[in-house]
């Protein structure tokens, strides 16, 4: 399957859930490609990071962008079980050539009213990127939740009534453990202390995602 990470807010969570759907997905024995999309290079610092924590990253990772990334994943995608695209934080040339070529867009936001403004913007993309792939399958997952409050389920209404997007039933909360793996290079199943929240949150969210048929 081909992911792309996407949104047009920067600080939504992209690059978090990006580098952790790969190393989940490359911890489950995939072979698994993660294209960095984004000139700000979060995908290639993190991949950097992993292979000092770790020696060897477990995947493989390439830096792409505008319509190379439409080309090289084309041309690669046979190669791998799949493939993981993050992007930058607006409405740029890669990200619009990674949706071309996904099966599967995911879109984090944070559920606060100021964030959910975004989710017009990203809708009207999906619309102009479904003329170039109707079958592209377009999700919101809600980061950085508060387990207080019914902000989530506020999201969750606005999000489909939208109409643009399926919901991933995997809120992913605001907890410390996520800034400190993404520091190391690592997920949140891999550092120490565990956070057994974050663990079952991310593995939830691998279960609904590898549901996508
Ligand atoms: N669920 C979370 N809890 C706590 N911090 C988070 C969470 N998700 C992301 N962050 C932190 O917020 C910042 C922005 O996240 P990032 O994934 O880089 O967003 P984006 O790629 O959309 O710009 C990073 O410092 C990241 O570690
Ligand atoms: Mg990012």
């Amino acid at each position: 399957m081909i992911y792309t990470i996407g949104g047009i807010k920067g600080g939504s969570g992209k690059s978090t859930v990006a580098t952790t759907l790969t190393v989940l997905l490359a911890n489950s024995g995939r072979d698994v490609l993660f294209v960095d999309a984004d000139d700000q290079g979060t995908a290639t610092d993190f991949t950097h990071w992993r292979g000092e924590t770790l020696n060897s990253t477990g995947f493989t990772a390439i830096k792409l962008s505008n319509t190379a990334v439409r080309t090289e994943v084309l041309k690669l995608k046979s190669k791998y079980d799949d493939i993981v695209i993050d992007t930058g934080g607006r409405d740029t040339a890669s990200q619009r050539a990674a949706m071309t070529v996904a099966d599967v867009y995911i879109v984090p936001f944070i559920p606060r009213s100021f964030d959910m403004w975004t989710l017009e913007q990203v809708s009207k993309l999906i619309e102009d990127m479904k003329l170039a792939n109707p079958d592209l399958r377009c999700f919101a997952i809600l980061n950085k939740t508060d387990s207080k409050g019914s902000d989530n389920n506020d999201a969750k209404e606005i999000i489909l009534e939208n109409g643009s997007f399926e919901y991933l039933d995997s809120p992913l909360g605001y907890r410390k453990a996520y800034a400190n793996a993404a520091a190391q290079g690592l997920a949140v199943t891999e550092i120490k202390p565990r956070d057994p929240k974050a663990i079952a949150e991310v593995e939830q969210m691998l279960q609904q995602i590898l549901s996508i048929k």
